[in-house]
């Protein structure tokens, strides 16, 4: 863990004044007041460069950026120092900052930023502080028109208290608050402003280990509700769980029994017979699947998905990575470039054991499926935050970096994975001969088609995240709200993958039964749906309980949203399909057939 750690600093090029480091700070030695982006308070994505608005700094002595790590750059964290001339434990009295003279255009885009409820973080020794730029009137009476900004006026802050505490030589608490509200005036040719800052130094007894406490909203991630649902989801595993045991009882036991009895009829006969179900598509079910490269890579890139989950939700949990900015965006970035070799490995077994000839560019895909999606998401948002002149556009250096990963790591990886997977784990073992000619999959009712089954099976799996999902994309979306309940996310992950593998065998089951042998991609799709109902959530979600506007946070929720929803899509999907494949190798190895 400690050396994992070690790794992702050096790998980050991470340099900041190593007293923020280590927390540990001498008397009067200098507190470095870091300034975040910009943006609006509703649309928590979309944030500019805190210079974009004509604010001024102060004069600075160490520091001026703060070096990013990787996950830094791509989440658009643009740390600069603020310029104050803060001393640990040494209060300050309305310090002189810095003075500035707006001109008419510096007045109106500070008109715009207060009237869009812009705000902006500060970070002091890594706890942060959120504070707006103004504030604005409200109107004079219910009879005016609220719309009518002209009759508002604009108050710019210019005066920052810092309330700081602090136990022995550490950093416990610090509250900014705003004053000195300034009249901004739309139509003065220029103005004269002084910001200043005040800094109140008080001791505490409160120990260093709790000061994010007060970050961690426990009334909401804690709520009633939350461990209900977990409850509930329970209830559904062990009645899912018991619904496959009876199917496999009576697939395994019972029409057993039936089946021996007419061993040594003819197919035809058989086929004739009154015998009806799983059993009649033996000659189909390990016909290799169409599109076969297609599925190999999207099974090998979704058991590595699975498995990176797992590792990154549990690596969150012992490093209480979520109190650290982008910690955990880095540490996804290398884990995914080191599991690689996993997603070569199962890609590359499953499409040697269907007798598929062109591995190589079944490697490609596998190896650029997630990362080309990834990017091609980022890369169209990317022009849009361009265009928009926000912080959240990625560098060019970063890109590079980037690509490198891939180049370097994660395509020989996925090589390895794939030449040990086709020789060690690529023979076709399946129990039963394949028939030349494909068995007509019969009329039948309409819920037995496979795109029902599909629609139908995702519904049972996404309700066991649904309050889940709720809590993640509050706490991703609101402003902050800093997601912290990784155990409870574990736990869900967990039911959601139990479930899903139930859903999968039920709905196969169903399937085959109905004598319809494409079991591969309906298994996956089925699965998979899941995914499609935690978009269709997503949008609900959007118009319902936020109050995003514009172009580019709407470009980047939708974005984003559809990138986790076909990551879900593609791990839940290879989830459902190996264990379909599991139950039918399971049902089909005891029957004999010549
Ligand atoms: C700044 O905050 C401190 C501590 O909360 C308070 O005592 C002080 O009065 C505030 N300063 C001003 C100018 O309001
Ligand atoms: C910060 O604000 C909270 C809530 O108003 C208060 O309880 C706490 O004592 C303040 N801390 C400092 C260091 O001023």
């Amino acid at each position: 863990m400690k050396l994992f750690q070690t790794l992702i600093l050096l790998l980050t090029f991470s340099a900041i004044s190593a007293n923020e480091h280590n927390h540990h700070y001498n008397t009067n030695e200098q507190v470095v007041v870091w300034v975040d982006t910009v943006g609006p308070f509703a649309n928590s994505q979309e944030t500019y460069e805190f210079t974009q608005l004509p604010y001024c700094l102060g004069e600075k002595t160490l520091l001026d950026h703060h070096h990013e790590t990787l996950g830094e750059a791509l989440l658009g964290v643009e740390l600069i120092n603020l310029g104050t001339n803060i001393q640990f434990a040494k209060n300050e009295e309305k310090e002189i900052l810095c003075k500035t003279t707006l001109s008419n255009s510096d007045i109106k885009t500070f008109i715009y930023a207060i009237r869009n409820n812009y705000w902006h973080q500060l970070y002091v020794d890594d706890l942060t502080a959120w504070v707006f730029v103004g504030e604005e009137d409200e109107p004079l009476s219910n009879n005016d028109n609220i719309n009518n900004v002209e009759e508002r006026k604009q108050y710019l802050y210019t005066m920052k208290n810092f309330s700081i505490s602090y136990n022995g030589d550490q950093i416990i608490e610090v509250n900014v608050t705003n004053l000195n509200p300034v009249h901004l005036k739309p139509d003065a040719d220029e103005m004269h402003i002084t910001f200043t800052y005040s800094v109140y130094w008080t001791k505490t007894d409160k120990l260093f280990s709790n000061r994010w406490a007060k970050y961690l909203d426990s009334d909401f991630f804690e709520h009633k509700i939350h461990w209900f649902s977990i409850l509930n989801s329970f209830m559904m595993v062990i009645f899912l769980v018991g619904l496959v045991a009876v199917i496999m009882l009576r697939a395994i036991s019972r029409d057993y029994a039936r089946y021996d009895k007419e061993e040594g009829l003819l197919d035809l006969d058989r086929d004739l017979g009154d015998e009806y179900g799983w059993k009649q598509v033996h000659g189909d079910v390990f016909r290799s699947p169409s599109r076969l490269t297609w599925i190999s890579a999207m099974v090998g890139t979704g058991t590595q998905l699975v498995v990176l989950s797992f590792i990154i939700i549990l690596y969150t949990i012992m490093g209480d990575l979520y109190l650290e900015r982008a910690t955990i965006l880095t540490a996804t970035i290398f884990l995914y470039a080191v599991t690689s070799m996993i997603s070569g490995y199962f890609g590359g077994s499953y499409y040697a054991k269907y007798g598929g000839k062109n591995w190589i560019k079944t490697m490609f895909i596998t190896s650029g499926l997630w990362p080309g999606v990834v990017s091609g998401v980022v890369f169209s948002i990317n022009f849009i935050a361009i265009y928009k002149t926000s912080s959240k556009a990625i560098p060019f250096f970063t890109m590079v970096a980037i690509l490198a990963i891939w180049l370097f790591l994660i395509f020989p990886l996925t090589l390895l994975g794939a030449i040990i997977g086709r020789n060690w784990a690529g023979e076709p073992n399946f129990p039963c001969r394949v028939n030349p000619i494909p068995r007509p999959v019969p009329d039948k009712i309409w819920y037995a088609e496979p795109i029902m089954i599909i629609l139908l099976a995702g519904i049972l799996p996404f309700g066991s995240i649904f309050i889940e999902t709720y809590f993640i994309f509050t706490s991703f979306w609101a402003p902050n709200k800093t997601y912290y309940v990784y155990g409870f996310m574990l736990l869900v992950f967990i039911i959601l993958i139990t479930v899903t593998a139930c859903v999968s065998i039920v709905s196969t089951y169903f399937l085959l039964n109905s004598e319809d042998h494409r079991w591969h991609w309906t298994s996956f799709f089925a699965s998979g749906s899941t995914g499609g109902y935690v978009f269709l959530y997503a949008i609900y979600y959007f118009f319902a309980r936020t109050k995003m506007t514009g172009v580019f946070q709407t470009t980047w929720y939708f974005g984003y949203m559809g990138l986790v929803c076909f990551g879900m899509f593609i791990m839940l999907g290879t989830v459902g399909h190996l264990t379909a494949e599991k139950f039918i190798r399971k049902i089909y190895s005891n029957v004999k057939i010549d």
